[in-house]
Formats: structure tokens, sequence, C-alpha cells
């Protein structure tokens, strides 16, 4: 298997489901990062078969939600002097504000456009639906 060097701080990303690195990627404007970014994909994993891995050596601020949406079984490990000092397992959100869109042309967000705040509720998360506050339609994250 490739080597990839361990960083000396930053933000690993790693159980993500295979094949999903890539929308991660793009969802968390990672190419906007100046510094180290290393992505693999389908690694060979015990407890998953295949997985993914995303690396930034940087203390990028990341969007909780977007990765919770897209990939809830990450793990994320923050780096400080070469050492994990933290680890966490993601979920998906209970409560999504500003970044999934209506998917019922009808409903008031997506012709009133002063609708200030526009919020999704977790509806099914094996489906990783979400139920929209006002229409109830339910939607799930596009790429
Ligand atoms: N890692 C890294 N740089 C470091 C420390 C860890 O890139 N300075 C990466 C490792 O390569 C691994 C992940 O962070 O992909 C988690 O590393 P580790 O703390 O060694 O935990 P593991 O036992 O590999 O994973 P887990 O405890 O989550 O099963």
């Amino acid at each position: 298997m490739i080597n990839v060097s361990k960083i000396k701080k930053g933000i690993v990303l790693d159980h993500i489901e295979s094949g999903t690195a890539q929308v991660l990627y793009k969802a968390l404007n990672l190419h906007k990062v100046d510094d180290t970014v290393v992505m693999m994909q389908n690694i060979s994993s015990s407890k998953m078969g295949k997985k993914d891995l995303i690396k930034i050596e940087t203390d990028y601020d990341l969007d909780f939600t977007i990765l919770g949406l897209i990939a809830p079984y990450t793990t994320v490990n923050f780096i400080k002097d070469g050492e994990r000092v933290k680890k966490f397992q993601m979920e998906m959100p209970e409560v999504v504000e500003g970044v999934l869109q209506c998917k019922n042309p009808r409903c008031i967000s997506n012709y009133e456009r002063t609708v200030p705040t526009h919020k999704f509720y977790l509806y099914d998360k094996d489906k990783k639906e979400y139920r929209c506050e006002y229409c109830d339609t339910l939607t799930t994250y596009e790429e």
C-alpha cells in the first residue's frame, strides 16, 4: 500500500465511506487550502473493507454540517505537534441550515427571497433524508 507520511498539525478525516472523499473535497472547498491536502481513496480497512481518507495539514475551519451530511461515519482526528490530540465520530446533523435546497418547486423557500432562515430536520438517517420546515417535502443533499 502507498505510504503517506503523518502530518505535523491539522486534521485527518478517517473512515470516510469509500467513493465519498471526492464529493467531500469539493463540498468542503478543500481546493482553497494553501497547505498540503492529501486525498486517498479505496484504502483497505479491516473495519470497512475499503475506505477513503483526507489529510489537511493546517488548522482548517471545517464545515461540520456539510461533513456530517455527506460522510456521517467519518472519524475526525485533530493533530498537534505530530500527535493526535482529539478524535471524534461524526453523526448526521439533526438540523441543517443554509446547505440544502427544497426539492419542491412550489415551496415558499424557492420563490420568496425574504425567507430568512431555512431549516431542514433529519427524517431518515439511512436514506439521509431531511424534511423542509416550510412544506415537509423530503430532500437529500445533491452534489
Ligand atoms: N495521522 C496523521 N498524522 C499524525 C497522526 C495520525 O496523519 N501525526 C493519521 C494516521 O495516519 C491515521 C489517522 O491519523 O490515518 C488516525 O491515526 P491514529 O491516531 O494512529 O489512530 P488509528 O489507530 O490509526 O485509528 P483509530 O484509533 O481511529 O482506529
